[in-house]
Order: C-alpha cells, then sequence, then structure tokens
C-alpha cells in the first residue's frame, strides 16, 4: 500500500543567506523523499521562508528597505540555492503569505475559546529612541555574575549563567546604543503546562530519537512554562486579531507555515486538508529540523497541534550542526561557507554524497573536512562508482552497442539486487552512512568481478568478442543496480546513467530484472575527480594584509574558476585534442629511501 507521507525541513529565516549547514538539512530530507518515492509512497515535500520576527524588521531597517522587499529577494537567493543542491520541493512557500496569515488566526482562535490562552503583564526592556521593546538578544551589558563585558541580555558567553535583560550591568540597545528604560505590557500566553499529560504520552509512543527524548525529559523535569506567543508593534509579523497592536510572536507562525506551504501546493493538487492535518492515521507528517530548535517542534508545536485539534507529527527527525575541518563554521576564519559560494566552485552531487556518507540518525555534530570530502569523492564516486560504467562502456560499444542476451553471472547479479530491501530499511530509518558503506562495498565487488575476467585482454581475440560482451554486460547491470540505490543522493547522475542506458531510475524494484538484448547510447563521463585547489579555495582567503588566519597552499582566489572542478558532466576532448598530449609509460624498477637534504631554500 502506498503510504501517504508529509515531510517538511526547518524554515530558513528570510534575512540571511543560506550556508552549507541549511544544505545539509535540506539534502538530508531530499533524500529522503526521493528514496519514499522511489518506494511507490506518495511522498509531498514543503518547506518555506520564516519571514517574520525582529531581526528581518531590523535588518530592513538598516537597509533602508521594507521588511517584504527583504524578504522577497531572500527567498530568490534562497530558491536559486536549494535548487541549485537539487533539493526537489513540492512547494516552497512564506509564512508571509494569506495562506499562513489564515490558519495562523484560527489556531490561536480556537486555542483562546478552549480557554489556553491567557494574558498578563511583562516588564521588558524598550528603546526610546527607536520606539520599541527589545529583544533579549539585542540588550547587551555585563554579566551580574561574572562581570565580562558585552554579553548578550540573556546568558553569558564567558560564564555561562543565564538571567534577564533586567540583570545586566549598564545595559545597552544595541538597536540605538541608548540604555534602555523598563515598560510593562501586556503578553498573551499559550499554557504549555496544560498539555503535559498529552506530551508526556507523546514522547512515550517512540518516535522521537533518544538524545531528543533524554532532552524532553529534562525539560519536563525542569517544568513546563507557559509561552509568551505575542510581541508589541513595531514588529514584522501578524497582527493579532483581538489585540491590536499586538502581533503573533515569530515561533507562534512559523510551523503553522508547515501547513501554510502544504495548503498551497494543495489547492493547486486538490488532494484532501483533512488526511495530512486532522487525521494522524490517513498520513504520515515528517519535520526535518537541526537539533537547535527541537523544543519548539517537540513540545510547542505537538501542543499546538493538539489544542487546535489538528494531528501531530509522525516523527520529528533532529541532526547535529555542520563544522567545517573541526570548527564550528565562522566568518573570521572564513568557514562561513555559503550555498552560493560552493555552487559558484562545486558541482552539488559530490557534497550530497558526502552529507549522505556522513550524516546518518543522531543528533551528534558533522564535520564537513575538506581533505575527506575529495578523498571520498575521488575514491567512491569515480574510483569505484563510475568506474564500473566506464569500464565496460567502451566493449560494448566496440560490440556493435547492444547488451548481451544473458548474464554469464546471474546469481551476483541476484545478490546485488537481494541487497536492495536491507538498503531500503538503512534509508527509511536515515542510516545512509551505512547504506553508503553498503553500496560501495558492492562497487568494490563489481569492480573485482571486471579485473578477475579481464575483458581488456580477451578483446585482442576476436573469437572471444562474446565473451566480452557478456562480462561488460555484467559490469553495466551491476553498475544499474547500485547507480539505482544512489539515486537518491545522486539524482542528476542517476539521469544521466539512465540516458546511457535507456533505463529509469525512479522504481527502487526495476532492478528486479536486469538490462539485456538492447541498445546502449554512447557513455558520457559520469564524474570527474575533484580538485583539491579548487575545494580548498571553498574557505575564503583572510583579506589582504591579514595574518594567523587558518590557510593552505592553495587559498587564492584565482583557483576558484567557477566550475573548475566540476563532477558531473565534464566535456570529452575531441580527436585533435587527444592527438595533441604526449602519454608516455613507465615501469618503475627499484625504489628505495634517500637521505633528506639537511638544508633547504626551495
Ligand atoms: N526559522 C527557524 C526555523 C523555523 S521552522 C518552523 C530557524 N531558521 S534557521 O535559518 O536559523 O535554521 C534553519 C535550519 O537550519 C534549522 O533546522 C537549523 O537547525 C539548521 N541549521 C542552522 N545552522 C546549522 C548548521 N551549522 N548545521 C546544521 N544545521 C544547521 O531556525
Ligand atoms: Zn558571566
Amino acid at each position: 500500500m502506498p503510504r501517504k507521507i508529509l515531510v517538511t525541513s526547518a524554515l530558513p529565516y528570510a534575512n540571511a543567506a543560506l550556508h552549507l549547514g541549511h544544505i545539509m538539512e535540506a539534502v538530508q530530507t531530499d533524500i529522503w523523499v526521493r528514496f519514499q518515492r522511489m518506494r511507490g509512497h506518495d511522498c509531498i515535500y514543503c518547506c518555506a521562508e520564516d519571514a517574520h520576527g525582529t531581526p528581518i524588521m531590523i535588518r530592513a531597517q538598516q537597509e533602508g528597505i521594507s521588511p517584504e522587499t527583504l524578504i522577497a529577494r531572500t527567498a530568490e537567493q534562497h530558491r536559486r540555492d536549494y535548487a541549485g543542491f537539487l533539493i526537489g520541493f513540492d512547494q516552497f512557500h512564506s509564512t508571509h503569505s494569506p495562506e499562513n496569515v489564515r490558519f495562523t488566526h484560527e489556531i490561536y482562535a480556537t486555542l483562546r475559546e478552549r480557554g489556553y490562552i491567557a494574558r498578563r503583564a511583562v516588564r521588558q526592556a524598550y528603546d526610546q529612541k527607536a520606539g520599541m521593546f527589545l529583544p533579549d538578544r539585542y540588550v547587551r551589558g555585563t554579566c551580574p555574575r561574572c562581570k565580562s563585558p558585552d554579553q548578550y541580555g540573556d546568558s553569558c558567553e564567558v560564564c555561562g549563567s543565564t538571567y534577564t535583560p533586567a540583570d545586566l550591568i549598564d545595559p545597552i540597545s544595541t538597536v540605538t546604543q541608548t540604555t534602555p528604560v523598563w515598560r510593562e505590557s501586556d503578553h498573551l500566553f499559550f499554557n504549555l503546562g496544560a498539555f503535559e499529560t498529552m506530551l508526556r504520552e507523546y514522547v512515550a509512543g517512540g518516535s522521537l530519537q533518544p538524545a531528543v527524548r533524554a532532552k524532553l525529559a529534562e525539560w519536563f523535569e525542569a517544568g513546563l512554562q507557559d509561552w509568551d506567543i505575542s510581541r508589541d508593534a513595531p514588529y514584522f509579523g501578524i497582527e493579532i486579531a483581538d489585540a491590536p497592536g499586538k502581533f503573533f510572536y515569530v515561533w507562534f507562525d512559523a510551523p503553522i507555515g508547515y501547513i501554510a506551504s502544504f495548503e498551497a501546493w494543495r489547492a493547486a493538487h486538490a488532494a484532501s486538508f483533512d488526511d495530512y492535518w486532522k487525521s494522524e492515521s490517513a498520513s504520515e507528517l515528517y519535520h526535518f529540523i537541526g537539533k537547535d530548535i527541537s523544543y519548539f517542534h517537540t513540545l510547542f508545536w505537538p501542543a499546538v497541534l493538539h489544542g487546535a485539534d489538528l494531528r501531530r507529527p509522525s516523527g520529528v527527525f533532529a541532526h547535529g550542526f555542520l563544522t567545517i575541518n573541526g570548527q564550528k563554521m565562522s566568518k573570521s576564519r572564513g568557514t562561513f561557507i555559503t550555498a552560493q559560494r560552493y555552487l559558484e566552485r562545486l558541482s552539488p552531487e559530490p557534497l550530497r554524497y558526502y552529507y549522505a556518507a556522513k550524516l546518518g540518525s543522531g543528533i551528534e555534530d558533522i564535520d564537513f573536512s575538506l581533505d575527506d570530502f575529495v578523498a571520498r569523492t575521488n575514491s567512491d564516486l569515480v574510483g569505484k562508482l563510475v568506474n564500473i560504467a566506464s569500464r565496460c562502456a567502451g566493449f560494448i560499444q566496440r560490440g556493435g552497442g547492444r547488451l548481451a542476451a544473458a548474464l554469464p553471472e546471474p546469481g551476483l547479479y541476484r545478490e546485488f539486487a537481494a541487497a536492495g530491501e536491507h538498503i531500503a530499511a538503512l534509508y527509511e530509518a536515515r542510516e545512509y552512512p551505512t547504506a553508503m558503506r553498503e553500496i560501495m562495498e558492492l562497487a568494490d565487488r563489481a569492480n573485482r568481478y571486471i579485473d578477475q575476467h579481464k575483458p581488456w585482454s580477451l578483446v585482442r581475440d576476436a573469437a572471444r568478442a562474446d565473451d566480452v560482451r557478456a562480462i561488460a554486460t555484467q559490469g553495466l547491470n551491476l553498475f544499474r543496480v547500485l547507480m539505482s540505490y544512489l539515486a537518491p543522493v545522486l539524482p542528476h547522475m542517476a539521469t544521466a546513467a539512465g540516458k546511457f542506458l535507456g533505463c529509469g531510475f525512479d522504481e527502487w524494484s526495476a532492478v528486479g530484472v536486469a538490462l539485456l538484448d538492447r541498445p546502449i547510447a554512447r557513455y558520457q563521463p559520469l564524474a570527474t575527480r575533484l580538485d583539491p585547489e579548487a575545494v580548498a579555495a571553498l574557505i575564503e582567503p583572510p583579506p589582504a594584509g591579514a595574518t594567523g588566519a587558518a590557510t593552505g597552499a592553495a587559498m587564492s582566489a584565482d583557483t576558484a574558476t567557477p566550475g573548475s572542478a566540476a563532477v558531473a558532466g565534464a566535456a570529452t576532448i575531441g580527436i585533435d585534442d587527444f592527438a595533441r598530449l604526449d602519454l608516455r609509460v613507465a615501469r618503475v624498477t627499484r625504489a628505495e629511501l634517500v637521505e633528506a637534504p639537511t638544508s633547504c631554500c626551495a
């Protein structure tokens, strides 16, 4: 039975460029969605811009543009970057949309009618010059505990203590650099505590990751606090109907953006709203998120949904944070790599593969090591996978371009095809690294098969032409199975391989039947090696004159010719260019240690 599945990635804030951490989440989600579709399920992937909140309002003010202009501009960049990484959303919407306004009002109205909303006064920092209340992060001052200067209004980065902005010594508004005053105003609160029993049962239901469940146990232990869901004007957001001058806090309407995005898709596809948002059995709902936002997704969000008579998520899949060469991404170290910077230099699929090889179902941080990235791409994708196809293609071409009518080793083929169920279970469980490892072990076996049968030595003997064709047919069929298993990760390469072999890669079980006795197209290289210099250039060189930053030898910007290391689709050269090459073969007959020079000025 095909499952009905709705999947989301977290909504990126509409005031900043996407970086490789955002992309990791989108790739993890996209692989899962593509996998589900190959399995024949009805899987919809929705996302949106998270367009509201103080940072967006202030950023627009600083740029002298309207928030609407800012979010439209960012949305365009985000769309372009996601598309560059082959993220196949069904719908990419915005929280600043009519659908989101409608659902936010409706959900709030239901929660209020049921008595889950309370109103009470809050004392807050107020910037008189800007004429606005200040979120905690917009007040800085000296830590009341360790006396470190210039700390945020909610916590100290030096001693780790948490407090409120009113506790800071010499507080300053970061908006106008003036001293804030303290003002009271009424806020609206969502009574999270009323949902404790439901939430405890939901959490015990077992759909959450162990590490997330452990965190939830701590939160239950600490007690569920009422959640402040309103902010006073000026605020860029959705104004609350029964409280003019007050707006929904961005985190109230942001997850509702999942519903809004789905609704925009649904309206164009005549799907049932109730199947996806009213029933917990008619469909499945999964949110892919970073671990930093699990409180919102595993406590507030299920409670809000439940309170409004909507279904709760079937699962919330949290992942860890991306680090670069072992360290937190940092602008000053040049390791804050934007999606755009990457795409200007490299093609998306090596990174998709790298993420698949590293990011499993846990919440540990994931390291993007540039050296490891080059090594893995060149060894796995080029050296193992594509090598099978490129080794075999020529033999078929030379023999008339047609695959043999039978496989010489059908048992080996069946073993490859039979691995599909286990690999599918790994994808389902988001254990991509294990799946990649098993696929690469199969690739090793396929290469060994070719090595053992040496078609290149048989090809000289005209009487063995059928054997050569059979071996190459076996090799290409093994390649096809592997490509099918990797199609969720490498959709472009799968399309190119499909053109070459004359088959599709959109059905998981299609490899149950081998490709035999049919023509194949001319082979075009499916991947080329990554150039380490182009990869090193992902890290921004320090500004001229700066010293001491982490750099390697190959950091100059001029090594970063756009597309210089494109993995997929590199064109082949013509015979004339080929004739200009001076290729020589030599055999190393002896090698010995030489004494290191005592001084070297080179
Ligand atoms: N707008 C909120 C999400 C609202 S969802 C209803 C938000 N936006 S964000 O732009 O800051 O982050 C979007 C997603 O990217 C989050 O899941 C976040 O955890 C993830 N990541 C942000 N930085 C990351 C890394 N360095 N590594 C991996 N994921 C990271 O939070
Ligand atoms: Zn401190």
